[in-house]
């Protein structure tokens, strides 16, 4: 898997988008195609859209947990349905609030 981050003052957000077909679990079998839009009304609805990058990755390896999803450096969440969306968006912006203080603790420090 190739991760690439080119903002790092982004929260990096990974969803897995293999297809394993009708027989196999998978996490676009889970339905993570019916997701992302859902996540993504999720994020403007919190304010987070300028902070998260969406990204793809092939497969994590946790097929049957799908859909599955990682927070670069945090998270890595399994079975993310619009059941569990918010705790999904809670995360987010967690990761999103601890990059902030960490960019503006940077900040901080290039002054001194
Ligand atoms: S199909 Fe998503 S982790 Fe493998």
């Amino acid at each position: 898997m190739t991760v690439s981050n080119a903002d790092p003052t982004l929260v990096r957000v990974l969803f897995c988008r293999k297809d394993r077909g009708p027989m196999g679990m998978s996490c676009v079998g889970g339905g993570v195609e019916r997701l992302l839009p859902l996540v993504r009304m999720g994020l403007a609805a919190r304010g987070l859209t300028e902070q998260v990058n969406i990204g793809w990755a092939a497969c994590f390896g946790y097929c049957q947990h799908g859909p599955n999803m990682r927070i670069v450096g945090g998270d890595f969440l399994h079975g993310v349905t619009h059941e569990t969306l918010e705790d999904a968006l809670d995360r987010i912006e967690q990761a999103c609030r601890t990059r902030e203080a960490d960019h503006q603790s940077e900040e901080a420090v290039s002054k001194d």
